[in-house]
């Protein structure tokens, strides 16, 4: 009989792609889906959907029983407030993770974070994610648990870098600042299949994994660029936005937000974490640890996110 897998935020971007990729494999999949949300649930998917969210014990019990793991995928990633970050990244994984150990026998955990998470200061997102990450990592003694720090994800379906990937597919590339800052990438397929075997090495040490698409050093703005103008066969006109224009838009942004009660993605935290110099990863103790390792270059990955028509 296959295993049964708890996944959360299977209605979003990185957990339908991870959701899509264990069905695939064979396993079971239980999962979590808003109220609100149950028309957003992927219809290519076959699972059981669980109703509730973060906040509701019994929906959560309800998602974690009779399974071998749960993923946990849901994260709040936009945000006005440190506490609506925390409400979602902490104390939503507290109450999982509570089901979870509530079970008779303990599902093993694996938490998709984020690689901000290595730099809690710099904006209320990342330091939820970290403060997510010490619940559960204080959970050694009872529960067999991983976290992944991914870094940019892109791929089909993706909101936030994809507006930007569009603008350079048709000739215009706007970098904040210098770009002289450099990040890693990953394709969301790469990610859900580091899922599947994370869910294959049932003694993968409980360890924090970096993930990356195989382009050891990461990128810059500029490497990125010269990748569309290959694909392209054409330039790419870069743009520079000056830091302190987009900082004065995201105070602006953010004091909209507190006032009419929407969840912003561009803040002043996000600025913080769009200018870091260094959000490269490394993907070596993963492929220790799960054999993992990535198959989409990002010239592929480009294509397969816009369609090869698109270039
Ligand atoms: N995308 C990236 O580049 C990236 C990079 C690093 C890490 N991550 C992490 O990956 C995870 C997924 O990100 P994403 O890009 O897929 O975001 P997304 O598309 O916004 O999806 C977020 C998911 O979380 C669910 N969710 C949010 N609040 C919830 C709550 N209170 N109760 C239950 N479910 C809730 C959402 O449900 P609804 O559909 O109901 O809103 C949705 O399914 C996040 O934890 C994020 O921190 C993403």
């Amino acid at each position: 009989m296959p295993d049964t897998i708890a996944i959360t935020g299977a209605t979003g971007f990185v957990g339908a792609a991870v959701a899509r990729r264990l069905a695939a494999a064979g396993h079971g999949i239980q999962a979590l889906v808003r109220p609100a949300s149950v028309h957003r649930q992927p219809s290519d998917i076959s699972a059981r959907w669980v109703v509730g969210d973060l906040d509701n014990a019994d929906s959560l019990q309800e998602l974690v029983t009779g399974v071998v793991a749960v993923v946990h995928c849901a994260g709040a990633v936009r945000g006005a407030t440190r506490e609506q970050f925390n409400r979602v990244n902490a104390d939503g994984l507290e109450h999982l993770l509570r089901a979870a150990l509530n079970q008779p026998r303990n599902p093993r955990f694996l938490l998709i974070s984020s690689l901000s998470a290595r730099e809690p200061e710099i904006s209320y997102y990342a330091a939820s994610k970290r403060r997510g990450e010490a619940l559960l990592t204080a959970e050694s003694d009872r529960l067999a648990w991983t976290v992944y720090r991914p870094c940019a994800v892109y791929g089909p379906g993706d909101r936030e870098i994809m507006p930007l990937f569009k603008w350079m597919a048709k000739g215009i590339a706007p970098v904040l600042g210098s770009g002289t800052g450099r990040f890693s990438l990953i394709f969301v397929e790469d990610l859900a299949n580091a899922v599947a075997d994370w869910l294959e090495h049932d003694r993968c040490p409980s360890e924090i994994y970096e993930l990356h698409d195989g382009h050891p050093g990461g990128y810059t703005w500029q490497d990125v660029i010269d990748t569309f103008q290959h694909l392209r066969r054409k330039a790419v006109l870069r743009l520079k936005i000056p830091l302190m224009v987009v900082k004065l838009l995201a105070v602006v942004n953010l004091l909209a937000a507190r006032t009419i009660g929407y969840a912003p993605m561009l803040t002043p935290g996000k600025v913080g974490e769009l200018s870091h110099p260094d959000w490269v990863s490394d993907n070596t103790p993963l492929n220790r640890a799960t054999g993992w390792s990535p198959r989409v270059s990002l010239p592929e990955g480009l294509k397969l996110t816009l369609g090869w028509n698109a270039f």
